[in-house]
């Protein structure tokens, strides 16, 4: 197929089918940016509330790098991948003080701001800018791995060339934002990872998946990644209606985040008559164990994580030595805290069991 063709097709069919979404009626590259990284996380149904909450709370990206982490932090609760909500606030930081809140207008000065990768550096470049810069994400390997019958693996070093390279010859000289974003609509909502709507395509007579009948195969993807399986136990301490908790560090998942006391365990959840745990030695004798919970099944992309979680109540009367770091927090504190989403979960459902 013509390049100049593909890219005529595509377009068409965006400005028949595209979603009103808010970002596409903006040129502003901070709502671009925004609308982008809560898109990597999300769908666009479960990621337009989001975007809407940051737009009205911070409305340009001065707004955003003057607010506090915590706040960022509890209002990215539940997207997932916390330290891109970290690294966007560094950055929102970085361009109000050293670049006057001024986006760079070029992919070459975009990506090199912390946080910005490849694709959202060419989103933003293209949509708001208008340059001429392919974007290539999960939605753009399928499709051109589709209809140009390409089988090289999407988690290979080669792809990012090989895609990346022909994404760019397709795209259109004269409207390069509105081709990527008609490439990520197609890739989103009709040529859909399950159940592509073949028969109807566009590009029904050109597509090499098509023909083949290799839609289910393509693209290809190796599957590399191990998954860990790991073991928390939550000890949820109560004590005159306040609640234990602590801010979690760097290097494991949920960086920033409030979580309680956590023991880990390596094949199985703890056995507590078993545990050589000093804090748990020192606050057992002296409480009294309200609940255990069920077992939640959390899964991340790397991780599975079962979890319990133990409600614990110090009887009336004991002091008690507090581990490094906790703190404890009444009920409105800890509602405003940024939370992991089980932790969010397990509170709502548990709520009554709580003074
Ligand atoms: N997913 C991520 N970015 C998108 C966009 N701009 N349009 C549709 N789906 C998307």
């Amino acid at each position: 197929m013509e390049r100049q063709t593909f890219s005529e097709v595509l377009q068409n069919w965006y400005h028949r089918n595209k979603r009103d979404l808010p970002w596409r009626n903006t040129k502003d590259p901070y709502k671009i940016w925004l609308s982008e990284v809560i898109l990597q996380q999300t769908r666009v149904v479960q990621g337009l509330p989001y975007y809407l909450k940051f737009v009205e709370k911070y409305p340009a990206v001065m707004d955003l790098a003057s607010a506090d982490e915590k706040e960022v932090l509890r209002l990215w609760q539940g997207l997932g991948y916390y330290s891109r909500a970290r690294n966007m606030h560094k950055t929102a930081k970085i361009i109000t003080s050293e670049l006057n809140g001024k986006f760079p207008e070029t992919y070459a000065g975009l990506v090199k701001l912390k946080g910005i990768g490849p694709y959202t550096a060419a989103a933003i470049a293209s949509f708001a800018f208008d340059e001429k810069v392919a974007v290539v994400d999960g939605n753009v390997y399928r499709v051109l791995a589709r209809i140009f019958g390409l089988e090289t693996d999407i988690a290979s070093h080669e792809a990012k060339k090989i895609f990346g390279d022909l994404a760019n010859e397709l795209i259109s000289d004269t409207t390069p934002g509105t081709h990527n974003q008609a490439m990520m609509e197609f890739g989103a909502t009709y040529c859909t990872p399950a159940s592509p709507g073949c028969m109807f395509c566009i590009f029904h007579y050109d597509c090499e998946a098509n023909a083949k009948g290799k839609q289910a195969v393509l693209p290809v993807k190796s599957k590399k990644v191990k998954v860990k399986s790991r073991y928390f136990d939550y000890f949820v301490i109560e004590q005159s209606g306040k609640l234990m908790m602590s801010q979690r560090g760097s290097k494991d998942i949920w960086e920033g985040l409030y979580d309680f006391y956590l023991v880990e365990s390596q094949d199985s959840l703890l056995k507590i008559e078993a545990t050589d745990n000093d804090f748990l030695l020192d606050i057992l004798p002296v409480s009294t164990i309200k609940n255990t919970s069920e077992i939640y099944k959390h899964i991340l992309t790397h991780q599975n994580i079962e979890v319990r979680f133990w409600h614990i109540m110090i009887n009336e009367g004991h002091g008690l030595q507090i581990p490094l770091d906790y703190d404890f927090y009444s009920w409105q504190e800890v509602d405003d805290l940024p939370k992991p989403i089980l932790i969010e979960k397990y509170l709502k459902k548990h709520h009554g069991e709580f003074q």
